[in-house]
């Protein structure tokens, strides 16, 4: 970085985040899908006038929301994401970004420690969060997945079903594997789809059934060690078919651990969150399926994940 205002924009960065997860926390947004005064919005959120109009006011700024006289009103971007129940619907990352918040306020001991600090915590809108995140690529993921011959699949960490559902609408039988409070909310998502199967448990040490074509494992490694991932991948290849297949998504990191930047901050999110987990290279990946039985097929990027597909290799 040469500028000083990048470096004045990074300083007082957190600012614009703090303004929209407020507004969030507000459901704020849920209340402009028509032109109103910040006197009505405050009634109605049971808020303070002035408070409120201050914050209106840095909205319109942000460039989330407008204001025509002393009329506030969503912009397209935010009756698109931020209104509650549209389909792109993006408050429960939001939320789910505020309960980091509270735990990278910890970082500095993280740092000088090492243990990770992760004392707020709100499982609900962390797993809806996933799915806020994953609808808006779910088919360009599912697209990049090998599923020719596949007729099983077990979605390991299937968090809110997202890849399941998506994966059950293409004609395979879905097996979601989670936590049991994880499994709750999926439930709600997969409605009355029949082909999504559910198993609650810990990946860990608790049985993931058998007979798989296919093996999802989506954002999981991450939040473990090198030495947890590879025990997890013998325990998948055991439980497909011959000739089986595992996709893993990760989020894409060089081998450098510094680029791209989403993978950097990640791996400190996991740091701050995990006791040894963090961003893995394609490379390293890579490695751990081979040790683990499996031969890799095809790697792609979608944004700022990968996608490596991998064949069961006898
Ligand atoms: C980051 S979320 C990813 C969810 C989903 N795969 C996706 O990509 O949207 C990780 C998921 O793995 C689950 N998980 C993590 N460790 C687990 C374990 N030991 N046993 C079962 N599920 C686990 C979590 O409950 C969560 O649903």
């Amino acid at each position: 970085m040469e500028d000083i205002s990048a470096l004045k924009g990074l300083i007082g960065g957190f600012r614009q985040s703090r303004i929209l997860f407020t507004a969030n926390n507000l459901r704020i947004f849920d209340f402009l899908n028509k032109p109103k005064s910040a006197k009505v919005i405050s009634a109605k959120l049971g808020t303070d006038t002035r408070a409120t109009s201050i914050l209106l006011d840095a909205l319109v700024s942000m460039g989330l929301i407008k204001k025509n006289g002393s009329l506030y009103e969503n912009l397209p971007i935010s009756s698109e994401y931020l209104q509650s129940g549209r389909p792109g619907y993006q408050g429960d990352i939001i939320s789910h970004f505020d309960t980091l918040w509270n735990n990278w306020s910890g970082l500095d001991n993280v740092v000088k420690t090492g243990s990770p600090n992760r004392k707020a915590a709100n499982h609900e809108s962390f797993i809806r969060g996933m799915h806020n995140l994953s609808i808006l690529k779910v088919k360009n993921v599912v697209d990049a997945i090998d599923l020719s011959d596949v007729r099983t699949a077990v979605d390991i960490g299937g968090g809110p079903g997202t890849y399941s559902i998506e994966l059950a609408k293409r004609g395979i039988d879905v097996t979601l594997f989670d936590r049991p409070d994880t499994i709750a909310i999926a439930k709600e998502y997969a409605g009355s789809l029949a082909n999504v199967k559910f198993i609650e448990g810990d990946f860990l040490v608790d049985p993931i059934g058998k007979g798989y074509d296919l093996a999802f494992i989506s954002q999981v490694f991450h939040s473990y060690t090198t030495r947890e991932n590879i025990m997890l991948l013998k325990k998948v290849k055991k439980s497909l078919n011959k000739k089986g297949k595992i996709a893993v998504q990760e989020f894409y990191i060089e081998d450098n651990m510094s680029e791209p930047l989403e993978g950097a901050l990640f791996a400190v999110n996991m740091l701050v969150h995990t006791e040894g987990g963090r961003c893995y290279s394609v490379n390293e990946m890579q490695s751990w399926l081979s040790k683990s039985g499996f031969t890799e097929v095809a790697t792609s990027r979608i944004n700022e994940a990968v996608i490596i597909n991998a064949q069961a290799s006898g």
